[in-house]
């Protein structure tokens, strides 16, 4: 598992990811230590300000190291000097920027942190780790703070060292460097989409660690197996009898691809396809990729409040769709699709209950849609895909169809139904990657994968406007 750090000077990153680390036995990289190290080397070379561009073959020619310490700052060294201190020093804060700003140096470094890291489990802290070094991270940390904590902090870690710097001398330092960091052309400062900001002023160290924690235990329970999502999954019977307590109290829908459920379904859907597709003139195809029996998890991209109809009237078997849980407050709705065998998930949250009730399903060898984007993509894009898929998808004997939705985005318009056109393709089963594979990085791949033949279907399509 990857863990990106990334925010301003001061915001707590070093502490953060440090103690995040230890706290669940993983190994902690300091990009800015390696920055700072080549910044020192470039320092002492006299290549500040006019040969920057020289600073990078410097630092592939001179022996640079660096060693984690559980309590400690990342120790540096190069050869066989140790300049842990030195590259934390004043002199060196100021050059890093301009430094860390030079292409070659970057590209030099980023390899290095991606070689880093690519065994096991890691914490990273920098700018752009989660967005250059590793975009796919299972957990993208965004800190910041307000400049003035950054700056008390800063002056409280000197004065803890002997030195001391005025607080407005740190303020000036401190939102010298942020302007530089963000406003370089090479990877800049800023808070990749999938991030999770966290603004530490007013938090204790403790309350920080303990939110970044959470949020790496909500991901594992995602990637992870089934045994570790759900304890319970393991030993409860799988099919019907393994339904969760939220879904009990629904008589109905206990019976998970049993007679009862699939007649309901098919009473529900027996008249309303063929008028539904007349409706809507809608054209389907790849139909013929469907398995007719089997576990099925069915990803379809989602641009509109009524794409479940619309899948449902184009899939011949009965869908169990994992929805969000907002759709129950208005209860007779709740009610009917209830009744239709979907089933609620609290998004951005680790959902143990829709987790168990999707795995059970597909034991049970039925068809389970999900929208893996996320959120509806009203302009008619391909949205970024959530990793959490890949823990569906990924297991035995599930056949993952992809499938593209395209010009439901413009069927309700100013709370208005209007009759457009609507275009529906079905792919081949998603290939997906074999255990040989280390678990982090198949479920990268089901998402690259996904989002590959997201794209394709859509190309694939016919124009639809
Ligand atoms: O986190 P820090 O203050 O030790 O970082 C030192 C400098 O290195 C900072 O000014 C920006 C740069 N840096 C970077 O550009 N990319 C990173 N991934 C880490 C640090």
């Amino acid at each position: 598992m990857i863990i990106a750090i990334d925010g301003p000077a001061g915001s707590g990153k070093s502490t953060i990811a440090r103690e995040v680390a230890k706290r669940l036995g993983m190994r902690y990289l300091d990009t800015g230590a390696m920055y700072r190290t080549v910044a020192l080397l470039a320092l002492e070379a006299g290549l500040l300000p006019d040969r920057i561009h020289e600073a990078a073959a410097l630092a592939t020619k001179s022996d640079l190291r660096f060693v984690d310490q559980a309590d400690d700052l990342t120790r540096a060294f190069i050869g066989d000097r140790e300049v842990t201190e030195e590259i934390r020093g004043r002199e060196v804060s100021k050059a890093v920027s301009p430094v860390s700003a030079d292409a070659a140096v970057r590209t030099l470094l980023t390899a290095q942190q991606r070689e880093a890291a690519a065994h096991g489990d890691v914490v990273l802290e920098g700018r752009d780790t989660g967005t250059v070094v590793f975009p796919d991270a299972d957990v993208k940390i965004y800190l910041v703070a307000s400049i003035e904590e950054r700056a008390r902090r800063r002056r409280a870690q000197l004065l803890a060292k002997g030195t001391d710097q005025s607080q407005e001398e740190l303020v000036a330092d401190i939102g010298a460097r942020d302007a530089y960091d963000s406003g370089r052309d090479i990877a800049p400062l800023y808070k990749a989409g999938d991030a999770v900001e966290i603004d530490t002023t007013g938090m204790t160290i403790p309350e920080v660690i303990q939110a970044v924690c959470s949020l790496v235990e909500a991901k594992r329970l995602h990637l992870a197996a089934p045994a570790e999502a759900a304890p319970q999954a393991a030993a409860a019977p799988s099919g019907p009898a393994a339904v969760p307590a939220k879904a009990k109290k629904y008589l109905l829908s206990r019976m998970i691809g049993g007679p009862l459920d699939s007649l309901l379904y098919r009473f529900a859907f027996s008249f309303i396809p063929p008028v539904w597709r007349r409706l809507f003139r809608m054209k389907i195809k790849g139909v013929e990729h469907i398995p007719a029996s089997g576990a099925v998890l069915l990803v379809s991209n989602h641009r509109s409040n009524l794409d479940p109809f619309f899948v449902g009237v184009s899939f011949p078997r009965q869908i169990h769709f994992m929805a969000k849980a907002e759709l129950w407050k208005f209860k007779p709705l709740g009610k009917l699709i209830d009744i239709l065998g979907t089933f609620p998930v609290n998004r951005g949250e680790a959902d143990r209950t829709a987790v168990k009730r999707a795995l059970d399903t597909l034991a049970a060898g039925a068809v389970v849609g999900m929208f893996p984007e996320g959120h509806r993509q009203r302009t008619g894009e391909v949205g970024q895909i959530q990793s959490g898929v890949s823990l569906f998808a990924l297991r035995e004997g599930v056949v993952t169809i992809p499938m593209m939705l395209d010009g439901t985005e413009r069927v309700v318009k100013k709370g208005l139904m209007r009759f457009h056109r609507v275009r529906v393709a079905f792919g081949p089963p998603l290939e997906l990657p074999g255990a040989e594979v280390p678990r982090a990085q198949r479920a990268v791949l089901v998402t690259e994968r996904l989002n590959q033949a997201f794209h394709e279907l859509l190309e694939s399509l016919p124009e639809a406007r």
